[in-house]
């Protein structure tokens, strides 16, 4: 790997210690870090190298998986670490900053190649892109790469007015747009995994039925009211992390011939996701947002009793819809996605439901999380799991190797050091996911459709079960209802809409 400067604005912040410092020195202690690196770490606070340093430290004890936290192996590590203070407005600071720069490469004798990692919010990419450029931070001779972290946008036009102002600046095999599902071991596996367990029990890939992907979780809107209140189910999981999973899924089908086409066939199967019209949104998407309920037995708010979010806030929580990508594979297979807050459980997970003479349904799961794996279940009843059956665990896992426990950002931060750029989102696949649910957020924003109430500790509302029951499907693996507060019935809970 060549060697290269790594310059992280947002250094001082929650995603640097909990996520970038830890993943830095996992691929330092297994010697996947160039040989001479140079991290310089920006913030406006006033720090010296040292304290710097030692809060990198401090990071490292609390947040690194690696065992070797000795002190020598940390005191190297550490040694890459400058500080410099920065605001992203002053432009001399920038100035200031190449200096830094140059002077380090200079002492470490190291070639020009330089990462700019933008761990801020996003309403500071445009203004460093731009001074990046202006101040000769990004003219040396060496490489230089942009790593940003979504949300590229927050509809179609801010993302086209990001895009033409980061590409003044950066060109687009430039810049490494992290959606950290991505980085996922298993998203990265999948297609491999699911092409040999396709094989090994003789499935024939015409016969796939239905394809749901859901990516639920227990946790409500916590510290990030400002951002979700604007944000909501559909921005926040569903633009990206969700389209990306429909992505990663269905270029495997049929299988890639390189892993170039399958990078190339992404935009395509967006491009052919039949597109929605904002008045009939309703018959394909649901629309939820939690109420009261009780999470692991213990009674939560409903979200428009959190801190920081209006209490006549419309805004979602949850989202089911049912999509068709309209190619020559997928033409007649219906693909649901769901997502949402404040549900009964924390799972991120893929089941493929194949067409059976009779009445037995055989399913292809793949887990991606909190577990990993993949299990073929062939069906003993249709409806009802068995215990045996949906306690996944008791089946062989196909994921014949372990995953070693790699987080997302150790992959990508490596895939970004090296230029591979074939787990970063391409601009294309951005901008035709953000038109693709523009109808939505359309219906959404002049009310076209009914936000439905679901008590926490649900699985969403009723309406999301529904969409599926219209085609003759349902949701696997979800626990049975137990309590009053399961009761999921949409339409009591339902707001007032125009249709
Ligand atoms: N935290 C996560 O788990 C997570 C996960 C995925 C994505 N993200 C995204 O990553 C980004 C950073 O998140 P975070 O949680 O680390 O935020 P954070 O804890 O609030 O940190 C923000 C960082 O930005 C710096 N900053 C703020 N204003 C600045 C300015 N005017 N000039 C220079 N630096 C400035 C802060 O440093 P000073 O205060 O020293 O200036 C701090 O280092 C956000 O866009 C977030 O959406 C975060």
């Amino acid at each position: 790997m060549e060697s290269a400067t790594f310059v992280l604005f947002g250094a001082t912040g929650d995603l640097a210690k909990r996520k970038i410092y830890p993943a830095l020195f996992q691929l330092f202690v297994e010697q996947q870090l160039p040989s001479s690196f140079s991290v310089i770490g920006l913030g406006r606070r006033e720090l010296s190298h040292e304290a710097f340093q030692s809060n990198v430290a401090q990071s490292l004890l609390t947040f690194s998986r690696s065992e070797m936290k000795d002190s020598v192996v940390m005191e190297q590590f550490l040694n890459a670490f400058r500080y410099h203070v920065l605001d992203v407005n002053r432009r001399e600071d920038y100035t200031k900053l190449l200096s830094l720069v140059e002077d380090r490469e200079v002492e470490l004798n190291i070639t020009p190649n330089r990462m700019f990692y933008l761990s801020v919010g996003p309403e500071f990419f445009e203004t460093i892109a731009t001074n990046i450029h202006e101040s000769g931070l990004g003219s040396a001779r060496g490489w230089k790469r942009l790593v940003i972290e979504k949300p590229f946008g927050h509809n179609l036009e801010s993302a086209r007015q990001l895009n033409q102002t980061l590409n003044q600046a950066f060109e687009e095999s430039e810049i490494y747009r992290i959606d950290h599902y991505l980085g996922k071991p298993m998203v990265q596996q999948m297609g491999q995994l699911l092409q040999s367990a396709l094989t090994e029990h003789d499935l024939r890939t015409r016969t796939i039925a239905s394809v749901q992907i859901s990516a639920i979780e227990t946790l409500g809107v916590e510290e990030r009211a400002g951002y979700y209140d604007h944000a909501g189910a559909l921005r926040d999981m569903f633009q990206n992390h969700m389209l990306q999973l429909l992505m990663m899924l269905t270029i495997e089908f049929p299988k890639p011939s390189s892993a170039a086409e399958g990078v190339k066939r992404k935009s395509q199967i967006i491009k052919s996701l039949m597109p929605l019209n904002k008045r009939k949104v309703s018959q394909h998407v649901v629309r939820g947002q939690y109420g009261a309920g009780m999470i692991k037995e213990k009674p939560v708010i409903r979200y428009t009793d959190e801190a920081g979010i209006a209490s006549d806030s419309q805004n979602d929580t949850f989202i089911a819809a049912r999509l068709q990508v309209d190619d020559s594979f997928w033409k007649n297979t219906p693909i649901y996605i769901r997502t949402g807050k404040r549900l009964k459980e924390k799972a991120t997970r893929i089941v493929i439901e194949f067409k059976s003479e009779g009445p037995l349904k055989d399913l292809l799961i793949i887990e991606i999380g909190p577990q990993e794996g993949i299990y073929y279940l062939k069906r003993q009843s249709n409806h009802e799991l068995s215990e045996d059956e949906t306690s996944l665990r008791s089946q062989p896992n196909l994921m014949n190797k372990g995953v070693d426990g790699k987080d997302a950002y150790e992959t990508l931060i490596h895939d970004a050091l090296l230029g591979n750029k074939a787990y970063f989102a391409h601009w294309n696949e951005v901008e035709l996911s953000w038109e693709w649910v523009q109808p939505i957020m359309d219906a959404y924003q002049e009310n076209l459709i009914p936000l439905h109430v679901y008590p926490a500790g649900s699985y969403g509302p009723q309406e999301a079960s529904d969409l599926l029951e219209r085609d003759g499907f349902h949701w696997w693996f979800d626990k049975k209802q137990t309590s009053v507060n399961d009761v999921t019935k949409g339409e009591l809970f339902t707001y007032e809409y125009t249709n």
